[in-house]
């Protein structure tokens, strides 16, 4: 089986987190965040081997970096780098001479405890030439919102809509299974998006596109308010179906700290994650907050709601509350922020 995960974006709405270290490998829980979506595919693997084409264009070594061996199992990776970011669909037609069977592709960006292993089954009973996996959310706007027949034949897709252009719920998941002919849609060479280009011209073409809607865990970390919410909970054990070996062992006060981390007297963090590394003195508290690794809290500094990025340094005495700090930043004693 292949597995084709998009991991080209530039991360913009995940910004200052994702300046230096790209979206696909920021850590959750002290685990880069593509080890979880590889953590997906390993039900799938047929004989024991799943290959993943892992499409890259920004910081496409930062990532590759990360890959070792021990932590991919059977899962070989093939990096394709994009010289400039080819679009959601464009990445699809950039593999096209690697695929060889149905292909599952994933946004790389996207916190999953799904069981695949029945959508690929209804995909192939259904001879889709496309299955989009949906998830219902509150507020469909940000993404790209899916009507079903009652078959569940997919009738519209609406990538970002509007107000008031449709009622439906469901939303892409960016999970997909695609038939390798639908690849040689796509035109070669230009940018070319998956949700506004492709998907639009394949209902209008009428092939069977079906849509295959999860009561599973789920969540787009794409920017640091879903960032934190995605480390909150892999905390909380939200991931239900997930593999256990993946579940980080948690501290008393249900915290992951990692254990080059280094932390004082009458240190207390609370539903928390300690990069390693970090150097908390007398008396820091941290709670519902992610602390990346490198960085330094000095004596009673206090940091609720928060995630700070590699390498900043938090003054004795200051209180932040609700900030997002990027890698490298420096709040000098006394501070107050939030
Ligand atoms: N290789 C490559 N090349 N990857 C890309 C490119 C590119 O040019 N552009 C974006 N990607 C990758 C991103 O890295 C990300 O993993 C994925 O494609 C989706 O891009 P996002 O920028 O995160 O899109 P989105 O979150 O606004 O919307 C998409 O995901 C939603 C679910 O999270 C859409 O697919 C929506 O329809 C969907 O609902
Ligand atoms: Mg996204």
């Amino acid at each position: 089986m292949q597995t084709l995960i998009l991991a080209g974006g530039k991360g913009t709405r995940l910004r200052p987190l994702t300046l230096h270290t790209p979206k696909p490998i920021v850590p959750i829980a002290n685990r880069p965040f593509l080890y979880y979506q590889l953590d997906l595919l390993r039900p799938l693997a047929v004989n024991g081997v799943m290959e993943v084409l892992l499409s890259l264009s920004y910081q496409p070594r930062k990532i590759e970096a990360v890959l070792t061996h021990e932590a991919l199992g059977d899962i070989v990776i093939r990096p394709v780098v994009e010289r400039q970011p080819l679009g959601t669909a464009g990445a699809m037609r950039h593999v096209r001479p690697q695929v060889t069977g149905t292909l599952l592709v994933l946004n790389g960006d996207i916190l999953t405890d799904i069981d695949l292993r029945p959508v690929l089954d209804r995909h192939r009973v259904r001879r889709a030439a496309v299955t989009l996996v949906l998830v219902q959310v509150a507020d469909p706007s940000g993404y790209g919102v899916v009507e079903l027949e009652s078959d569940g034949r997919i009738r519209a897709f609406h990538e970002k809509p509007r107000p008031g252009v449709t009622d439906a719920k469901s939303v892409n998941a960016g999970i997909y299974l695609l038939e390798p002919e639908v690849l040689d849609l796509i035109p070669g060479g230009c940018e070319y998006s998956f949700e506004y280009d492709l998907f639009p011209r394949l209902l209008a073409s009428g092939l069977p596109l079906y849509g295959d809607v999860t009561d599973a865990y789920w969540l787009d970390i794409g920017t640091p308010e879903r960032y934190r919410r995605a480390n909150a909970d892999v905390l909380a054990g939200r991931l239900r179906r997930y593999p256990p070996e993946s579940s980080p062992a948690l501290t008393p006060d249900g915290s992951v700290v990692a254990a080059e981390a280094m932390l004082k007297a009458g240190v207390s963090v609370v539903r928390s994650v300690i990069g390693a590394n970090c150097y908390l003195a007398d008396g820091v508290q941290v709670v519902d907050s992610v602390v990346l690794a490198g960085s330094r809290l000095a004596e009673g500094a206090v940091v609720l709601s928060s995630v700070l990025g590699r390498g900043v340094h938090i003054g004795a005495g200051s209180v932040l509350h609700n900030v997002v700090l990027g890698d490298k930043s420096v709040v000098t004693d006394f501070s107050r922020l939030g």
